[in-house]
């Protein structure tokens, strides 16, 4: 990690790897200093599709010309057409979209919903997940009041239940709880699947209690499971699905997905958003969605990530854990040490909030002769 001169105007907020980019293709990086770099970070699980991708971009190119940006107050085909194309993709009968800019975004107007939704004042969230920056989301977020905070109090009461437990969802979520949320694969706590077993008794204990079970699929949604969201992966429906991400590609774009329970509570204003749902946001989630099935990439996921399981066991990695292209490999030295080798190698990957975890999150259309990339220069890293 570097730091930036010191006469650069931007906050000095982000710890900054090494590379400047000038241009990417497919999953690779282009250095401005000449260096081509193989992307297994995906700027940090955005870039599903890889860069540049032409039908991604004319599709931007197409919706830029004919309109750019248009309030929610004024109807738009590509709008509805956007969100019926995500509620099929998702195909878990959460067929009520609302359009929103960012993943924080997403979970915050989650939870206010499932507050006005049950007239309670507590949530559940699991240990070492993470949700976001703004007031509610970093309020779930495991740790943030310690490390980054910032505001005097939390908005509501919430409670951390351990996340291999599923046991505890009993004793923890009662008829005070407005909501659970839970990444169903965790990306900052390790790219580590919760599991069907905590899922499932979230789920139930919700039913039980009538809490809203949201699941913040910010990061493992969107096909990166190699199921369209981690519900799918699991099998088990939340009442809310946040998504975001690798839903715009780059464009930056998120969603709520809401349960017929969810959406019947919705009056005119409940919500809201200026750029939320603009057009262009929304043909690029549009053109995600097209590719992503025209593609096959969904198959191509579960068949790479199986790749990647059984050949990069290897070097300084030991076990492999989470789903899809969300894997983080479990290294037995630190994962930062493992990520600065790599990346002299010419091989992006990302590090976690867990120091023995390197996590990676590339583009759907990554190959197998990436993996093999990846492979031969963990074999030369020292264990
Ligand atoms: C699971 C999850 N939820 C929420 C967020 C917050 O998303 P954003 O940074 O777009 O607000 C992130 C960001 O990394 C995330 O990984």
């Amino acid at each position: 990690m570097v730091s930036r001169p010191l006469q650069s105007h931007l906050a000095q907020v982000f710890a900054q790897y090494p590379i400047e980019v000038a241009h990417g293709e497919g999953v690779w990086l282009y250095a401005r200093d000449g260096r081509k770099i193989l992307d297994f970070y995906g700027g940090h699980a955005v870039a599903g599709l890889g860069y540049g991708h032409p039908r991604w971009v004319a599709a931007l190119e197409r919706q830029a010309r004919q309109m750019t940006f248009q309030t929610n107050a004024l109807p738009m085909a590509i709008r509805e057409r956007a969100a019926a194309r995500l509620a099929k993709f998702a195909g878990l009968g959460l067929d009520t979209v609302f359009w929103v800019n960012s993943g924080a975004e997403a979970n915050e107007n989650a939870l206010r919903l499932a507050f006005k939704i049950t007239g309670r004042g507590k949530t559940v969230a699991l240990e070492h997940g993470w949700h976001g920056r703004t007031a509610a989301a970093g309020a779930v977020t495991w740790g943030a009041l310690e490390k980054w905070y910032g505001f005097p109090r939390t908005p509501f009461d919430v409670k951390f239940l351990p996340r291999d437990q599923p046991a505890a969802a009993q004793r923890m979520v009662d008829r005070d709880t407005a909501a659970v949320i839970v990444e169903p694969i965790q990306g900052m706590g390790g790219a580590y699947d919760v599991g069907k077993p905590m899922l499932q008794a979230l789920r139930r204990r919700c039913d039980a209690v009538g809490a809203v079970l949201i699941f913040d699929e910010v990061q493992c949604g969107m096909g990166r499971t190699g199921a369209p969201f981690g519900a799918n992966y699991h099998g088990v429906v939340p009442d809310v699905v946040t998504a975001a991400k690798a839903l715009g590609n780059g464009f930056p774009v998120s969603a709520l997905l809401l349960s017929p329970r969810v959406a019947r509570e919705l009056k005119v204003d409940d919500m809201g958003t200026t750029f939320g749902g603009g057009p262009i946001a929304c043909a690029a989630a549009e053109a995600v969605i097209e590719i992503i099935e025209s593609e096959s990439l969904l198959a191509n996921v579960r068949q790479v990530s199986t790749y990647i399981r059984s050949t990069c066991v290897i070097g300084p990695v030991t076990g492999v854990q989470g789903a899809g292209f969300l894997l983080g490999l479990k290294t037995s030295r630190p994962a930062k040490e493992v990520q600065s080798a790599l990346l002299e190698r010419n091989i992006l990957t990302g590090t976690s909030a867990d120091p023995a975890v390197l996590r990676l999150l590339p583009a759907y259309i990554l190959n197998e002769g990436h993996v093999d990339q990846l492979h031969d220069a963990l074999s030369k890293i020292p264990a």
